[in-house]
């Protein structure tokens, strides 16, 4: 399961990418506000800090079939060819994915609250559809679940479409997906730092120094001064 994070904020992401196993980044209109710059000054820098080889997500706006073509076009001349347009499974939504793939774009099918989105998604073609995991679960319906039958779908029905799990809220509906083998999860930095966050794990971590060190510590002193005095003679 790929992990992308879903955010804008550079310094953030640079963070991140420092110490995690990152496949890319995704974005949506919300997430672009909160970063305090014009969307495009914001989605450049990211491509620019990720490079070329990397996963851009980025959310058409229009909520009609043409205009949203005609953003996705902006998109992939501003963003590049790995750029994954985001595009909101409607009636119009779909009517643009299926024109868009035609001309071999890369497309994150998204706001996906429900099963039969994600397969009327696949079916029009889409690369990735994105379950939102805790706004679902959020309706008092199961979030994991849905994804888990999502994936069912397209195991079952041979589509090449992955599913990239989104809207977060705690490791475990993370490892609840991972164990069902889904192609990627988009995580926000907090909840990505919180996967290594683990009280037992830094008790054990100390424990084992200190230990270490009680014992061994005045003869490593002995050893370095041995070795100090032989280099001097
Ligand atoms: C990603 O595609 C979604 O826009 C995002 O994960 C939604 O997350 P939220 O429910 O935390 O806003």
């Amino acid at each position: 399961m790929k992990l992308i994070i879903d955010d804008a904020n550079l310094e953030k992401i640079k963070q991140v990418y420092e110490y995690f196993p990152v496949s890319g980044v995704t974005t949506n209109p919300t997430i672009l506000t909160k970063s305090g710059k014009l969307p495009y000054d914001v989605l450049f820098q990211i491509r620019k800090f990720i490079g070329d080889d990397q996963e851009l997500h980025a959310q058409v706006i229009a909520d009609n079939a043409e205009d949203m073509i005609k953003e996705a076009h902006t998109m992939l001349t501003m963003l590049g060819d790995n750029t994954f347009v985001k595009i909101p499974v409607t009636r119009e939504g779909l009517k643009a994915i299926k024109a868009l793939k035609k001309e071999g774009v890369n497309i994150t099918a998204t706001a996906t609250y429900s099963a039969v989105q994600a397969y009327l998604a696949a079916e029009a073609g889409a690369d990735y559809v994105a379950p939102y995991v805790n706004r679902i679960s959020n309706l008092a319906q199961d979030g994991v679940g849905v994804v888990r039958d999502i994936q069912d779908i397209f195991r079952n029905n041979n589509y090449k479409t992955q599913v990239l799990a989104a809207s977060f809220k705690n490791a475990y509906q993370v490892i609840e997906l991972a164990k069902y083998g889904i192609g990627a999860a988009t995580i926000n930095p907090d909840i990505i730092e919180s996967l290594v966050q683990n009280a037992s794990v830094a008790a054990a971590v100390q424990t084992f120094s200190e230990d270490f060190h009680s014992a061994y510590d005045s003869a490593y002193n002995r050893a370095f001064k041995e070795a100090a005095s032989m280099e001097l003679e």
